[in-house]
C-alpha cells in the first residue's frame, strides 16, 4: 500500500469514528422511530425554543419565540446561544438565589416572554432543560463557552443616542420589523404590547446593543458601527412596552384592559 492509499483509510477511519462521537441531530431523532425519555424531552425542548407559542402557549405572552433571542435555536455563537447547562446552577443578582437551570428558563418566561412562570416541574421546563443539556454536550462545566452571550462593545466616547437611533431604525430596521416596530410576518416585534417586557435582560442597552451589532439586521450582521448600535439600542430602549412584573399586579390590570379594549393582536399565530 503506498502512503497516499495509508493515509486516505486513516481519514476514513478517523472521520467514521467522531461522526460515532457526535450528538445525533434534531432531523435525525425525529426520524427515529424509537426515542428514549431524554430524547424525547430533548426533541419536545427544540419545538418549543423554536416555536414556542404553538408547543408551550399556555405559558406565554408575546408573539416572540425563544429563538427570536436564542438564536438558531440557541445554536448561534455570540446570539445568546444555549449551550450553558455547565454554568448553573449560579447565583443571579436578580433574584437574589442561586438559579438551577430550570428557574433560569422559567425567568425567560416571565420576562422575556411577557407570560407566566411555569411550575419547576412542568413538562415544558423540564422539556426546556433536556434540550439545554442536550446542546452543551462536550462542554466544559463551569467555563464559559464560545461565543458565551453577545459581544460587549468598547466605549465609543460618544453617549448612546436614541434620535441618531432612529435614524439607524428607519434605514436598516423597519423592512423586517415594520415601520412601528410592532414585528411583521418576517420578524418579531421590538417594543409594543406584543414584546418581551421591561423587566428582561434585553431591555438594557448594553446589552441589546451587543446582540444587534453581532446579528442585526438579520444577513448584514457586523455592518453597524458600534456607534450604530448602541443608537439604536437606546432608541429601542427609550419605546413603550409591557410593565415589568415585579413592579406590581395593579399595572398588569391595567395592561389586561389596554388589551382588551385595544386588542393588541394576540393571535399568537406568529412563532417569530
Ligand atoms: C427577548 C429576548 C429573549 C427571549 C424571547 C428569550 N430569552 Fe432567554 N435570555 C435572554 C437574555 C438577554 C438572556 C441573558 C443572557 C446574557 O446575559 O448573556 C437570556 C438567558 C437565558 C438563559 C440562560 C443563558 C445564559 O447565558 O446563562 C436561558 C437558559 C434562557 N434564556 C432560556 C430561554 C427560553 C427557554 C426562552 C423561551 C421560553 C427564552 N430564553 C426566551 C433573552 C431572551
Ligand atoms: C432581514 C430582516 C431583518 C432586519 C433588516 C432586521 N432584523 Fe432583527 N430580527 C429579524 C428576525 C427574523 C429576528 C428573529 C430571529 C429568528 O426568529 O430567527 C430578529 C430579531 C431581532 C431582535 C430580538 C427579538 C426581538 O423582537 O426583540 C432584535 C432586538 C432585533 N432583531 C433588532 C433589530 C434591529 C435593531 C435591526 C436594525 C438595525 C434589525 N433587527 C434588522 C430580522 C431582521
Amino acid at each position: 500500500m503506498s502512503s497516499t492509499t495509508l493515509i486516505a483509510v486513516g481519514l476514513v477511519l478517523l472521520c467514521s469514528s467522531l461522526a460515532a462521537l457526535a450528538r445525533p441531530s434534531i432531523e435525525e431523532l425525529k426520524s427515529r422511530a424509537v426515542l428514549d425519555d431524554y430524547e424525547s424531552n430533548v426533541v419536545f425542548g427544540y419545538n418549543i425554543v423554536m416555536e414556542t407559542n404553538k408547543y408551550a402557549g399556555r405559558y406565554t405572552g408575546s408573539t416572540l419565540a425563544c429563538t427570536s433571542c436564542h438564536l438558531k435555536g440557541g445554536t448561534q455563537p455570540n446570539g445568546f446561544a444555549l449551550n450553558v447547562a455547565g454554568l448553573y446552577p449560579k447565583w443571579r443578582s436578580k433574584n437574589g438565589v442561586r438559579n438551577g437551570l430550570g428557574l433560569r428558563i422559567r425567568d425567560c418566561f416571565l420576562y422575556s416572554l411577557n407570560g407566566i412562570m411555569p411550575p419547576e416541574e412542568s413538562a415544558e421546563v423540564q422539556a426546556v432543560a433536556a434540550y439545554v443539556h442536550y446542546l452543551s454536550e462536550g462542554q466544559a462545566i463551569g467555563k464559559a463557552p464560545e461565543g458565551y452571550s453577545v459581544p460587549t462593545l468598547p466605549e465609543t466616547g460618544s453617549d448612546p443616542d436614541p434620535a441618531r437611533g432612529q435614524a439607524v431604525f428607519k434605514r436598516a430596521c423597519t423592512a423586517c420589523h415594520g415601520a412601528d416596530g410592532h414585528g411583521t410576518a418576517a420578524a418579531p416585534p421590538l417594543w409594543g404590547i406584543n414584546s418581551y417586557n421591561a423587566g428582561a435582560g434585553t431591555h438594557n442597552v448594553a446589552k441589546l446593543a451587543g446582540f444587534v451589532w453581532a446579528n442585526m439586521p438579520l444577513g448584514q450582521e457586523r455592518s453597524l458601527s458600534h456607534q450604530e448600535a448602541l443608537d439604536v439600542a437606546a432608541f429601542i430602549y427609550i419605546q413603550h412596552r409591557p410593565f415589568d412584573p415585579r413592579e406590581g399586579r395593579l399595572r398588569k390590570l391595567a395592561e389586561k384592559i389596554y388589551r382588551s379594549i385595544w386588542g393588541g393582536d394576540q393571535t399568537k399565530s406568529s412563532s417569530k
